[in-house]
C-alpha cells in the first residue's frame, strides 16, 4: 500500500537559461545520463511501489511532457494542476487522489529533479521509513549532512537518537525553512543541523491530520475532492479548488509547524541540482577543476568553472575564476558561482526589460 507523489510543476528558475518555464529542470536531461531527471526519478522509486500507484502532480502545459518521458503512467495517474500553488497545495491534491483508492496508503513524496548516487542506499532508506512511518502518526523527512551554509534548503535541527530499531531517525527539535546566510551559517557551524531533502514519507491518515492542523484553509478546499476523482466535472472543481487556494510550500505550511516530525539522517550521495553549482559539485573536472557539461570548450587561465554551452558550440575562455558559463538557444548567462542567487532575480528582470 505504498504510493509514489512526484511533483513536478516547478520552473527550476536558478537553473535559467537551460531551465525555463517551457522546458523547467525535471525534463532535462541535464547530467547528459540520455535519461531526464523525472524519468530517472520514476525508475529509482520503481522497486518501492507498483506502477499504478505512481503519481505526478504537475501544470497543464506540461501534462504531455510527463505522459511522453513516463509513457508507463495512465492520464489519471497525472494530476493537472491549473494554477502553481506551491507544494502543499499539490500534496493536497495528491493526498485526494489516493483517499479515493486506499484510505490505509503510506506515501513517499519526491521532487523530480534531484540527484541520487546510490541508488541500493536510498532504496533501503525509503524502505525503512515506510516501515516506521506505518501505523505511527509522524511526518518524516530524509536528512542530508550540509556541506555548505546553503540557503535554499531547510534546516533541520536533530534531538536525540535513542531507537535502536531505527538508528539514524531522531526526532525533529526545529524545522526552518530557507534560512538568511547569516542563520545558514550559524546551523551549518553548530553541527547539530541537517537539509531537508525535500524526500517525505507519511501515511495517509498523518498527513491529513496535519493538514487539518496546520494549513486548514489548504485542507478544506480539497477534503471532499476525492468524491470528484475521475469525474466529468474534476478540472471544473480543480479550477475553483486552486483559484481559491493560497500559495504555500509543505515546508512553511506544515513541516515549520508540526510538532510530530521525525528526520532519518541518510548518505546516499544527494544533489537537488537546484544551482549550476550543486550540478558543478557532481560533475567531473579537469585538472584546473573546470567542469564542461556540454559542447566543447577551450579554458585558458581559468579555473574552478562550469561552462554549458550547445553541443555543436565552442566556448573559448580567458581568465575567469569561479564563473558560470551557459550558452543556450536564446539567451547566454556569465556569472560569478557565488552570486547565483540572483539568477532567479535576472530571469524576472528579463521578462520586464525585454
Ligand atoms: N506540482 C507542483 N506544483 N510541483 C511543484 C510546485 C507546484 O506548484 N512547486 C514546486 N514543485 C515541485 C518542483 O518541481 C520540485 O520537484 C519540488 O516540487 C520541490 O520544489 P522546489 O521549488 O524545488 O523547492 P525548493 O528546492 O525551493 O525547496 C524544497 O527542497 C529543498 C531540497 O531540495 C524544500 O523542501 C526545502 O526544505 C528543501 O531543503
Ligand atoms: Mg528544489
Amino acid at each position: 500500500n505504498t504510493y509514489c507523489i512526484i511533483m513536478a510543476g516547478g520552473v527550476g528558475s536558478r537553473f535559467w537559461p537551460l531551465s525555463k518555464s517551457s522546458t523547467p529542470k525535471q525534463f532535462l536531461d541535464i547530467l547528459g545520463t540520455g535519461k531526464s531527471l523525472i524519468r530517472q526519478t520514476f525508475e529509482r522509486f520503481l522497486p518501492l511501489c507498483p506502477v499504478e500507484n505512481f503519481l505526478v502532480v504537475t501544470s497543464n502545459e506540461y501534462k504531455s511532457k510527463v505522459l511522453e518521458q513516463v509513457p508507463e503512467l495512465t492520464e489519471d495517474q497525472v494530476l493537472l494542476e491549473p494554477f502553481r500553488r506551491n507544494t502543499a497545495p499539490c500534496i493536497a491534491y495528491a493526498n485526494a487522489w489516493i483517499r479515493s483508492k486506499n484510505k490505509d496508503a503510506n506515501i513517499v513524496v519526491t521532487p523530480a529533479d534531484h540527484l541520487i548516487l546510490n541508488e541500493n542506499k536510498f532504496i533501503d532508506s525509503i524502505k525503512k521509513g515506510v516501515e516506521f512511518v506505518d501505523n505511527q502518526d509522524v511526518l518524516l523527512t530524509l536528512g542530508i549532512k550540509p556541506h555548505r551554509p546553503e540557503t535554499g534548503y531547510g534546516y533541520i535541527q536533530v534531538g536525540d537518537e535513542n531507537n535502536t530499531e531505527f538508528k539514524n531517525f531522531s526526532k525533529v527539535k526545529t524545522f526552518t525553512e530557507k534560512p538568511d546566510l547569516e542563520l545558514a551559517k550559524v546551523f551549518f557551524e553548530s553541527g547539530e543541523f541537517f537539509w531537508n531533502s525535500g524526500i517525505f514519507i507519511w501515511s495517509l491518515s498523518s498527513i491529513d491530520q496535519a493538514f487539518s492542523d496546520h494549513l486548514n484553509d489548504v485542507h478544506k478546499l480539497f477534503a471532499k475532492l476525492d468524491e470528484h476523482i475521475g469525474a466529468k466535472n474534476e478540472p471544473e472543481i480543480i479550477n475553483r479548488t486552486y483559484a481559491e487556494c493560497k500559495n504555500i510550500s509543505i515546508d512553511y505550511g506544515v513541516m515549520e509547524k508540526a510538532t510530530n516530525v521525525y528526520v532519518q539522517t541518510v548518505d546516499f550521495g544527494w544533489s537537488d541540482l537546484g544551482t549550476w553549482s550543486s550540478l558543478y559539485e557532481y560533475s567531473p573536472q579537469d585538472k584546473n577543476d573546470n567542469a564542461v557539461i556540454c559542447g566543447k570548450a577551450l579554458l585558458y587561465d581559468t579555473q574552478n568553472s562550469i561552462v554549458n554551452v550547445p553541443k555543436d558550440k565552442v566556448a573559448v575562455i580567458q581568465g575567469l575564476n569561479d564563473y558560470i558559463v551557459v550558452d543556450s538557444s536564446d539567451a547566454i548567462l556569465i556569472c560569478p558561482k557565488d552570486n547565483e542567487q540572483q539568477i532567479r532575480q535576472f530571469t524576472t528582470d528579463i521578462k520586464t526589460e525585454f
